[in-house]
């Protein structure tokens, strides 16, 4: 793609914002040309236009020129965008959210119910390239413009078209799931220590093998539990280690984090949902 003949709309380049749309500029899906950013931070939007982007003055600048408009700003930050947005001519333009727990519904409400709407829901992985965007979109969606969208989340990752009622559930699982993964690797660094191996040596092993379990997973016709088999042999190390894994229910306590984290989710949503609305 790239030279689009229209402009997508950046509010807020901070992590993720500057994430998605460097992941789309480097990949090729759109060129500086087709970008129009707005922060609040300067120094986040002079470096975007000494690249050639092309910045907004405030929203309404920003409505104005762009079709699609990514809001990127923190869940905090919604209710003053969201009350600015709505008093704006949105006509045909496309919305698309990545803020955590401000449901479709809620948005259309403040925004009007014929506006198109997609919400993802991306992790951080993505400024690597390695992210995972789970995507709604309400009724009204305007489908011309739903393949950018997707190309655009694609160039960093993968994609996923969902339901919005998995919105929470997934954000336990893929949108904090790096926490937990991080958790774990942090975890595995200090057994790694304790057990005598120097803190650097450990660290760089630990990474290496969450990123080898993770890409021969990927790469391997094998499903996960076969994998995990390929390396318990009987009377062996792993088996050891696995048996203690039981015997300790660490599957329940895993399982209890991520329920933990989709029960906050559907918190956080009815929470915002009502500060917004209100
Ligand atoms: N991090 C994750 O794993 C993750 C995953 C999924 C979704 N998300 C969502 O991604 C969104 C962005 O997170 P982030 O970490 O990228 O936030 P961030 O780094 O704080 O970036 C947001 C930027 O938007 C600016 N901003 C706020 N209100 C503005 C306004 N009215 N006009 C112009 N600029 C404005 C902020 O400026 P100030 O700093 O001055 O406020 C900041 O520079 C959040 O809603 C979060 O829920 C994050």
């Amino acid at each position: 793609m790239g030279n689009l003949g229209h402009k997508v709309g950046f509010l807020g380049v901070g992590n993720m914002g500057s994430a998605i749309l460097n992941g789309a500029l480097n990949k090729g899906i759109l060129g500086a040309q087709d970008i129009l950013a707005l922060d609040k931070v300067q120094e986040r939007t002079s470096k975007l236009k000494d690249s050639g982007i092309n910045i907004a003055k405030g929203i309404e600048e920003l409505v104005e020129g762009s079709k699609t408009i990514f809001l990127c700003v923190k869940p905090q930050d919604s209710k003053e965008v969201l009350d600015t947005l709505s008093k704006c001519e949105l006509g045909k333009r496309l919305i698309v959210s990545i803020m955590a727990g401000v449901s479709i519904g809620t948005m259309r409400r403040l925004l009007g119910l014929e506006v198109s709407i997609v919400r993802a829901m991306p992790n951080t992985p993505l400024l690597v390239g390695e992210g995972v965007t789970a995507i709604s979109y309400n009724g009204h969606r305007r489908e011309e413009h739903l393949p950018l969208v997707k190309a655009i989340f694609g160039s960093l990752g993968l994609v996923f078209e969902v339901d919005e009622t998995l919105m929470d559930p997934i954000t336990a699982l893929s949108g904090s799931g790096p926490g937990f993964v991080f958790k774990l690797m942090e975890v595995f660094w200090e057994a790694g220590r304790e057990l005598g191996i120097p803190e650097g040596m450990a660290k760089e092993m630990v990474i290496q093998t969450f990123l080898g379990a993770a890409r021969l997973s990927k790469e391997s016709q094998m499903e996960l539990p076969q994998l995990r088999e390929m390396v318990t042999s009987k009377g062996g190390t792993t088996e050891a280690g696995l048996k203690r894994f039981s015997e300790l229910n660490l599957d329940r306590s895993l399982k209890e984090t991520l329920k933990a984290a989709s029960s906050r989710a559907s918190a956080i949503n009815e929470e915002l949902s009502l500060k917004l609305t209100q």
